[in-house]
């Protein structure tokens, strides 16, 4: 157990521990917390006081839409209505994992969760800490858990219980907790995919690709529709950004720092921030790399990006935004 000034930072999650932070969520507190894509900051979807606190800690405009994170296919009933087979096809081949389905909100979910929209986003994360808190959660009566990313608005998405530290422990309040699960496994948030049309509609790129969703439905998938109508805090301008500024595919100059795959060379005077060796790694490491140049207080890093379809697409997505800079 690792001591916070603010708030307390649990790398030891025993049975105990999780009974605890689940205490803590059902009383109105945040707690944030490891899922297999990047650390989420939770609190009860249900209590728009404590939803509150998560846009203030974020500094996040209240009319962006959190998703709600819930343990099992069965409750999420309770949360949306009109459920399209597909998203049903879905929600049974790819949860829990990397995904988000946004549905059409049932009676229980608040504006404070939507942004006022009339969907909301439900997703069953693929991480034993989370799903375990989400269990308990439930056990103790409570229906689903809010969690946004553990990052300060605009910033680079947590991938470890230091990075959430570092971004958001000031904010937070002496019952709230921060949950160690070490390092996401997949580094990059979840595919959001629309389905309250005909068809399912990708509206943010990530783990599950729109050819396995394809593979899924059997229904030609639409892809990322960039800019709609529905706002998705993903798509604006600016956003994953580390201080240090971004350059895509160019060759590196002495001083900048470096993320290419490991078959590429460091030249003279560079800081190689990372050498994945695949493109599953390069994701993984991607905003650590991001975190870590701006840790070395690099003016700009370059990076060389990876090609190719499925993950490298989520990858090339969140780069793109992150070239925006702050
Ligand atoms: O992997 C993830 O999805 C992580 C982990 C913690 O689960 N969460 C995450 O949450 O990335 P957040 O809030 O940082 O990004 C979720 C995105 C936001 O851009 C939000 O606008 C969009 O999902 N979103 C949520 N509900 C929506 C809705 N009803 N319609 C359209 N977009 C929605
Ligand atoms: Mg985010």
């Amino acid at each position: 157990m690792y001591a916070m000034e603010n708030s307390e930072f649990l790398s030891s999650c025993s049975a105990d521990t999780i009974k605890l932070a689940a205490h803590s969520l059902i009383n109105g507190n945040l707690v944030a917390f490891p899922t297999e894509t990047v650390y989420g900051l939770g609190a009860d979807a249900l209590n728009s006081s404590a939803v509150s606190r998560i846009y203030d800690v974020k500094g996040r405009p209240h009319d962006h839409p959190l998703i709600v994170h819930v343990h099992d296919l069965n409750v999420i009933d309770e949360w949306v209505r009109e459920i399209p087979e597909y998203a049903i096809q879905l929600a049974r081949d790819y949860w829990p994992g990397p995904m988000t389905l946004i549905l059409n909100r049932s009676k229980i979910v608040g504006d404070f969760i939507t942004g006022g929209q009339d969907t909301v986003g439900i997703r069953i994360p693929d991480h034993p800490i989370a799903l375990a808190l989400l269990n308990s959660f439930h056990e103790m009566g409570g229906v689903g858990v809010a969690a946004p990313s553990a990052n300060r608005f605009g910033h680079v998405s947590p991938t470890s219980a230091e990075a959430v530290s570092l971004e958001i422990a000031d904010y937070l309040g002496n019952s709230d907790m921060i949950l160690d699960g070490g390092e996401c496994q997949v580094g990059v948030e979840s595919t959001i995919i629309d389905c309250t049309r005909k068809l399912p509609n990708i509206l943010r790129p990530g783990a599950i690709s729109g050819e396995m969703i394809e593979e899924s439905v059997n229904l030609k998938v639409k892809d990322k529709s960039t800019r709609n109508n529905i706002r998705v805090s993903g798509i604006l301008e600016k956003h994953y950004s580390p201080m240090s500024k971004v350059f895509l595919d160019q060759t590196p100059v002495a001083g900048q720092g470096y993320l290419a795959l490991s078959n590429l060379e460091t030249p003279a005077g560079v800081t190689r921030l990372a050498s994945p060796s695949n493109v599953e790694e390069f994701a993984r490491v991607l905003y650590q790399s991001l975190r870590r140049a701006d840790e070395l207080n690099l003016q700009s890093l370059v990076v060389q990006q990876p090609e190719g379809e499925g993950l490298a697409i989520a990858i090339r997505d969140r780069l793109a935004k992150a070239v925006n800079g702050r």
